[in-house]
């Protein structure tokens, strides 16, 4: 039980739905489709350990002192250009933060607008980190359902216009690239209205992006952002997924006033991320090609995400739905109305198959719906995922038969 001093935006980590998973992925004894781990095979390590060695060794102005709260401005401008080149976005330096991962970036953004009971819109489903970092803030939560072509737009619409008091929405949080968690990606039609209702509805959107360079079929979009002439949309990425998450570097674009607001706010918090890691990373990014590690690593992911597919539509009851998503790390399955896939995970297929998943409920803000889970492809070796669904269909199979 939590101690009753404790404020209320303490969440009790240990007990949560990430703690757990985190512990149930790592079991080696389990087949785990839940976590969101890159493949361990695919960091470059022997790169960014020279990338480290040489930017301690040349002693990077200093590399061993305090930097701007933004971070360094080498790192910086190589984002800028990258920025500027792949989201459509002509920016520069002194547009971007450096963050702690994405995750820093969605808590500072968070705590730059909400005030306790403000609306905050998102996804249902969405990123649990996100919901977790919400939760401190205390958010008047508005739920807009997914559709196979992204957030349902008109809901969202509804919302903005039956909510214009003190509830109002400030806030969209949304992840319009192979979404997590259902591997979802939002239209082009539907990323130029975001940007247009947030001038219509006077709200900020908060564009979470950290799979976007993982396509592995089909054309890229443009970025909300680069619909947005209103500065109303703060993009954030990471190199968690594309490099590696033990870096802990994201960043945020947006505008003047904001990334001045946000640096305060990160400074407040953390002072700076760590300046080696994040020389260390520009050193990374000037002496390597990304995008050719990245292309190196898509095929992989791809046979993945192929391998996946191909077993749920060979073994997985008619009942059971599931996206079949063009990029990024996850799918989403769906069963019968009334399903309750928490229970069956952890009365049924953890203890007795040793399969691990993530039940759709946490990753709901509010109608916490129970008959979906998310899949993870990224992280499980190829030649377990045949087998490993084919066990879950049986399962699953016997589960609707009782249900
Ligand atoms: C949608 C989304 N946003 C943000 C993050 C946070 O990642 P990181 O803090 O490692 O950049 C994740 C990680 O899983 C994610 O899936």
């Amino acid at each position: 039980m939590k101690n009753q001093n404790f404020a209320d935006r303490v969440i009790n980590y240990d007990s949560s739905v990430l703690a757990e998973l985190f512990i149930e992925s790592s079991n080696p004894a389990n087949t785990s489709f839940a976590g969101g781990y890159p493949d361990q095979q695919l960091f470059p390590s022997a790169d960014i350990s020279a990338a480290f060695a040489r930017a301690i060794s040349a002693n990077t102005p200093g590399i061993f002192q305090y930097t701007d709260a933004k971070g360094p401005v080498a790192l910086r401008s190589i984002l800028a250009q990258r920025h500027t080149q792949r989201a459509g976005v002509p920016i520069t330096a002194d547009d971007i933060l450096i963050t702690q991962g994405g995750q820093q970036a969605i808590d500072l953004i968070t705590r730059l607008f909400i005030n306790p009971g403000d609306g905050l819109a998102l996804e249902g489903p969405t990123y649990v980190g996100a919901i977790s970092a919400f939760e401190s803030y205390a958010p008047t939560y508005y739920e807009i359902p997914m559709e196979a072509d992204g957030l349902n737009v008109d809901h969202l619409e509804a919302a903005l216009k039956a909510n214009r008091g003190a509830n109002r929405i400030k806030l969209l949080y949304t992840i319009p690239d192979f979404q997590n968690p259902t591997g979802i990606t939002l239209s082009t039609a539907k990323r130029q209205r975001l940007a247009e209702l947030a001038v219509a509805y006077d709200f900020y959107i908060l564009e979470d992006s950290p799979y976007r360079d993982l396509r592995y079929r089909g054309e890229e979009l443009p970025t909300i952002q680069s619909f947005d002439t209103a500065h109303r949309v703060l993009f954030v990425s990471s190199f968690s997924k594309i490099l590696s998450p033990g870096l802990r570097v994201g960043y945020l674009v947006a505008d003047h006033e904001m990334l001045g607001e946000l640096a305060g706010l990160k400074s407040a918090n953390d002072v700076q991320s760590p300046n080696m890691t994040m020389e260390a990373l520009a050193d990374y990014l000037t002496t390597n090609d990304l995008d050719e590690h990245i292309n190196k690593m898509k095929p992989v992911y791809a046979e993945k995400c192929h391998a996946m597919v191909t077993a749920l539509q060979k073994y997985m009851p008619a009942e059971i739905k599931f996206t079949e998503p063009e990029g990024g790390f996850f799918l989403w399955l769906t069963g019968p109305e009334g399903l309750d896939l928490n229970k069956f995970m952890h009365d049924t297929l953890l203890p007795e198959a040793h399969i691990v998943f993530v039940p759709s409920e946490p990753q709901y803000a509010v109608s916490k719906i129970t008959n979906c889970a998310r899949l993870n492809y990224s992280n499980i070796p190829l030649a377990k995922i045949e087998p490993g669904i084919k066990q879950l269909a049986t399962y699953f199979n016997a589960y609707l038969a009782q249900n």
